[in-house]
């Protein structure tokens, strides 16, 4: 791990990082731990090059290494069962400890977090307490609870277990790619059921009282939408993404997507798709210029059922030399070392 960071350091002490695109920005935390400016200095290195490839989950990030004798070189993990509510029905994680593990094989860590609603959960057989992130398993309403100070502070709560969480990997030395909040727009998730105020008052509070009340800046903050009504803003988000979930087996490149996405971003933040079901073909992103910075394939059937990824798609890509692995023909030691 000791040896990743001073690698990670020493390709953002060189003029190496600027990729593709040349874009090399500060974090937006302008007190982000060496670990995060590398981090981020390294997504932003690749922009344009090359993709990096993602798998969520353990068990998934596992099953390709079995099966196609390659790792992804990004894992995503997620924080849903460290949430106060999730704990008190006996939610239990081994996020942490993942993460941890991940990074000591040289890996990249994206976390997002399935938050489950601070009260007002009425698990039923329906709506178990496990749905709880679902606007339609909750009976929270972000709206009012900002102002009521009961739910207000419950939300506190929460973040400041989550931050308890990201305290321990800060303690590891890992700095991670993290997405609260994300496919707000959607309003499947209770952050965004109530408009895009709500939403961003959420973000800023979460990034506040993560950096400044518990001095947390091992941390690249993730943005997760393409509406122009609910970004943010580039000075909120280190690397703007989208999910995206195609039919089975279209290996499209999402060029309009990617359009839009550059536009609301002025071309300043690097670009990346933070949740596929089929990944998008490698060769087609090169030809056409969408350069994707990473994917992260979403976990079991998406990966496994041979209808999102073709076991020999799959085979192609993990063995491209336009996809960054952990040990295919373009590895992050490599890059690093390079
Ligand atoms: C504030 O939230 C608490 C806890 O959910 C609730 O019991 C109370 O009725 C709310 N107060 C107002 C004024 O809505
Ligand atoms: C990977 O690509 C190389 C070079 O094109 C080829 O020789 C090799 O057989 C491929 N390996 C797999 C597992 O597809």
């Amino acid at each position: 791990m000791f040896a990743k960071l001073s690698l990670f350091s020493l390709l953002a002490a060189s003029a190496l990082a600027a990729g593709g695109h040349g874009l090399s920005y500060d974090n937006i935390d302008k007190l982000a731990t060496p670990g995060a400016k590398a981090l981020l200095k390294y997504v932003q290195s690749q922009y344009g090059l090359h993709s990096i490839s993602g798998q969520q989950d353990i068990g998934s990030w596992h099953w390709v290494t079995e099966n196609l004798g390659v790792s992804p070189a990004i894992l995503g993990s997620d924080f849903m069962y460290y949430s106060p509510s999730a704990v008190a029905h006996g939610g239990k994680s081994h996020t942490v400890e993942d993460v941890i593990e991940h990074a000591h094989r040289n890996g990249i860590n994206a976390v997002v977090w399935h938050w489950d609603a601070p009260t007002c959960l009425p698990d039923t057989a329906e709506q178990p307490w496990y749905s709880g992130f679902y606007t339609k398993a909750t009976c929270f309403n972000i709206a009012n609870a900002l102002g009521n100070e009961t739910e207000y502070n419950l939300l506190l709560r929460d973040i400041d277990a989550i931050a308890a969480q990201i305290k321990r990997l800060d303690e590891a030395n890992v700095p991670i790619l993290f997405r609260p909040l994300h496919e707000p727009e959607g309003g499947w998730f209770w952050w965004g059921a109530h408009g895009p105020a709500p939403f961003k008052k959420l973000w800023d509070i979460i990034y506040d009282r993560i950096t400044t009340f518990h001095h947390l800046h091992n941390v690249v903050w993730v943005c997760n939408t393409g509406d122009p009504a609910w970004y943010p803003g580039n000075e909120k988000c280190d690397i703007a993404t989208i999910d995206h979930y195609a039919q089975a087996g279209d290996h499209g490149v999402l060029a309009d997507k990617y359009q839009s996405l550059k536009a609301l971003t002025k071309g300043e933040r690097v670009l990346a798709l933070a949740e596929v079901g089929s990944i998008p073909d490698p060769t087609v992103q090169m030809q056409d210029k969408i350069d994707w910075a990473y994917w992260m394939v979403w976990n079991d059937e998406f990966i496994k059922d041979g209808k999102h990824n073709s076991r020999e798609f799959l085979d192609s890509v993990y063995n491209s030399t336009r996809i960054v692995t952990l040990d295919g023909p373009v590895k992050v030691t490599k890059l690093l070392e390079a």
